[in-house]
Formats: C-alpha cells, structure tokens, sequence
C-alpha cells in the first residue's frame, strides 16, 4: 500500500484548500469523533503511515488516543516540527499558524511528540525553508541528530514553495558527525507541480524515502469555473475518470505513484467517503499514453504557488 493518511484536514476545522462543499465543523466533539473515524477506516483498508504535526490543531493528540487502541508495529507515525496552531478552532481567527524554527520551539513540540513512540518512526522539519536558517542552526541539527540516534527515528524536511528543489539539495548535504541527516523528503508533487522530477533519481539513487504531499493540488485538480486555464485539463482528467472509472482524485494520486516509484502518496481526505475514493488507486494502473497526457499539465512553479497562496482557509 502506497497510501497513507495526512491529518491535517483531521485536525483542523478550517483548512487551505478549495472546498467542493461548504463544511459545518462547528460542533468540536462531532468533528473530533469523524477524524478518529476516519484514522480507523484507513487502518482497516490497510493504511500503515500517519502523517500529523502540532500544527494541525488536534491532529497529534487524535492520532496519540486512537493508538492507544492499537497494538500492530506495522503503524508508522510521521511527524513534525516548527508550526504552533493558533486558530483555535475558530472558523474567523486572522492567524492559523505560526512557524518557528528555534532549538525551543523543536524541544517544546518534541516533549508532546515523543509521546507517539514507539510508532513515531519519522521526525520532520515542518517546511524547511532557506529564510528561517533552520538548515544552517546547528544546535537544531545536533539535536535532531541526537533524537535521530536515541530513537532510531528517520529524520526528514518538508518542503513548500518554488524553491523545494534547493532545500532538498542543501537537506542532502547536511552532515553531523559525518553522517548524512536528512533520511526522508516530504515534497509537494502533483501534475500541476512537477518540479520534484528534477532531484528525484538522485533521493532515489541515495536511498532516501519520498513522501508525496499535496497530490490533489488542494483541490485544484477538481473541475472548477473559476480557474479559466485549466477547463482544458478538467475535460481531459473527465475523460480519464470516465475511462477508469475512478474519481479525478485517483487519478491525480495516481499519476504520483506511477511516476515517483516506491514513494508514500498522502490522501488528505477530511472524510471517510473522501478516502474510499482516494483508495481506488490501487484498482488500476494509467497507461503510459495517459501518463504522457498528464506530465503535460505541468504548469510553471512560479504560478503554481502564486495561485496556492491565494487559497483561503475554509
Ligand atoms: N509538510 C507540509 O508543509 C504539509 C503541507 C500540506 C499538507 N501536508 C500533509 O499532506 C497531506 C495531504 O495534503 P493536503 O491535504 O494539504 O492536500 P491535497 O491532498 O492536495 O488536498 C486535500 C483536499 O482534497 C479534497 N479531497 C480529497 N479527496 C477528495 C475526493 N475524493 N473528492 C473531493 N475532494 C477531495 C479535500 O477537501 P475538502 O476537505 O474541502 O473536502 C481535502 O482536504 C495533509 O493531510 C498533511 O498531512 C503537509
């Protein structure tokens, strides 16, 4: 199973993405009890890696108590640190989340982390980026470096933004104590952002683990009027639905997986009907033709994220 579970539209009510339906997350008990739902529903249908993070309002503390439920060393928990959630669950707060790269901000957030050993298998820096100098800050290298060893745990970056491609190449070279850091690569990779093939034979040729985030571009992959440029490509991913099958969300996390081999592709369904859908995936395979046709819906890295930085929390 490629597919694992991201939290983050578990874990907050209000979420950046283009919402097909308007979402009544109002009752805080209701929604908390469908998310812990929905990580039940993508065990049971083979699910074994967890994406979550401390900014994901109470994604952490939902994957903590559902795990008390589980006894299967097969789990893989994947988390991170360096975005505090400030939202508190409110639909109108002016401020979700605040990032900070600082060796206090890694000793706060891992103090509640490690709670999630021994299933926590993965330790990240929530969107490493060359402006925090989090990859320069040396005392945060020794420590991740010294969890890395007492906990066994694979440490990784993700990555946001137009310069993903350098990050992953400066995370490369980060050595401490002679030993490469950096073991896994979580990366924005969809049809629309392509830029990952530029470093991937080289992640795969060092035998790092890729972890692909954003699949569904935050919705934008999904037949939308108000994007004029992409009615082309809405008819065409109709067309490949049709043929399959499958919704358009298969077909994008799909294309990851046929294209980035052996990589974990993360289904950020906030429900557990969006996750069935996710999981038919794995009923098909894209013919090399409709590969083709998809890798040419690539658009420029620039725009890409200009028009992600437009999407509201919703
Ligand atoms: N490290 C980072 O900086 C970072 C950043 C982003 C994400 N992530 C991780 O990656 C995971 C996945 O990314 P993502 O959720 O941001 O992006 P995504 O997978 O591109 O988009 C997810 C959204 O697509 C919609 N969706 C999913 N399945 C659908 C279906 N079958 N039909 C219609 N809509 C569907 C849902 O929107 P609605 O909820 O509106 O229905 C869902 O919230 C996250 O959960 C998180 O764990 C990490």
């Amino acid at each position: 199973m490629n597919l694992g579970l991201g939290t983050a539209a578990l874990g907050r009510p209000q979420y950046i993405n283009i919402r097909q339906n308007d979402v009544d997350n109002s009752d805080l008990e209701q929604f908390r009890k469908e998310s812990f739902q929905v990580l039940e529903d993508a065990y049971n249908a083979g699910i074994r890696y967890f994406d979550t993070a401390p900014g994901y309002g109470l994604a952490e503390e939902l994957v903590y108590d559902w795990l008390k439920t589980k006894d299967d060393n097969s789990i893989e928990i994947g988390t991170k640190w360096g975005y505090t959630y400030t939202a508190n669950f409110d639909a109108n707060a002016t401020v979700h989340e605040v990032k900070e790269h600082s060796l206090a901000k890694l000793n706060e957030q891992w103090n509640f982390s490690k709670q999630l050993l021994p299933y926590l298998k993965v330790y990240q820096i929530h969107s490493a980026t060359l402006e925090t100098g989090v990859l320069e800050n040396q005392e945060v290298l020794n420590q991740l470096a010294f969890l890395k060893k007492e906990y066994n745990l694979q440490i990784g970056v993700t990555t946001t933004g137009t310069n993903q491609v350098e990050v992953i190449k400066k995370a490369l070279n980060i050595k401490v104590d002679n030993n490469q850091l950096f073991d896994i690569f979580q990366v924005t990779y969809n049809f629309l952002e392509q830029s990952l093939i530029e470093i991937v034979d080289e992640l795969q040729q060092q035998n790092k683990r890729i972890i692909i985030k954003e699949a569904l571009a935050n919705g934008r992959v999904f037949s939308n009027k108000n994007y004029v440029h992409y009615q082309e490509m809405y008819r065409s991913l109709e067309n490949l639905s049709k043929k399959y099958n499958v919704g358009i969300d298969a077909i994008a996390l799909k294309f990851c997986e046929q294209t980035i081999p052996k990589s974990t592709i993360l289904s950020g369904a906030s429900n557990t009907k969006q996750l069935k859908e996710n999981l038919k995936l794995n009923d098909f395979k894209l013919s090399n033709n409709d590969i083709n046709l998809l890798t040419s819906f690539k658009t420029d890295a620039e725009h890409y994220w200009s028009e992600r930085k437009n999407l509201a929390w919703n």
